[in-house]
């Protein structure tokens, strides 16, 4: 046991996120963390179409959140040491970087930002980056510490429909970055 630190996971609606059990979150809770995974309300309903919510359950222990509590009502998740989100949707990382807390992962988030230790895949192509504002998105999220898995090395971008669907994430590099900040 690596110890109870815990490393919320968060996933959203973007090619890959069927793989975050078998990719993140098995490899993390081995390492000996908690890990409560929140998901967009377009992923969660991704993952509950293949079964995945319930085996993210059963295997975190804890729910997998999509949806804010009832007022009132205690938050399910431990408060994270470390995030990882992966992978993270073109409109995800808009809306973080914008500050938009329309759900419960973005609420999540921005209550972190520049406070807990955040690293982030943007799964994105070609013409998502092409999008006038998406550079100083990325500039502004890294202004405050957001550690981005993003270029040529990690993720060449592609035009879209272009990619094999079964292009492999690089989780590898999302564990080694996370590794690193919980050594810390
Ligand atoms: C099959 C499929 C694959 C998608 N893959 C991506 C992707 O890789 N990256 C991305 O930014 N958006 C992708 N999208 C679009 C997002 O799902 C869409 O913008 C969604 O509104 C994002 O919601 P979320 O950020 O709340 O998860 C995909 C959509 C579909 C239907």
């Amino acid at each position: 046991m690596t110890g109870s630190k815990v490393v919320a996971v968060v996933g959203s609606s973007a090619g890959g996120v069927e793989d975050l059990r078998v990719g993140l979150v098995e490899p993390l809770l081995d390492r000996g963390y908690q890990v409560p995974v929140t998901l967009t309300p377009t992923a969660a309903g991704w993952l509950d179409a293949i079964g995945e919510v319930d085996e993210l359950e059963k295997l975190t222990g804890l729910p997998v959140r999509s949806v804010p509590r009832l007022p009132g009502s205690r938050a399910p998740h431990p408060r994270p040491d470390v995030i990882a989100v992966a992978p993270a949707t073109a409109n995800l990382v808009a809306k973080l970087a914008l500050g938009i807390a329309d759900n419960q992962a973005l609420t999540m988030l921005c209550e972190n930002i520049a406070v807990t230790p955040m690293v982030v895949f943007p799964r994105v192509n070609a013409a998502h980056a092409r999008q006038p504002s998406w550079e100083n998105h990325l500039q502004l999220l890294r202004t405050v510490g957001v550690d981005l898995v993003y270029g040529d090395d990690f993720w060449p971008l592609r035009e879209p429909r272009t990619s094999a669907p079964s292009r492999p994430l690089p989780w590898s590099e999302l564990l080694r970055r996370l590794d690193r900040l919980l050594a810390a």
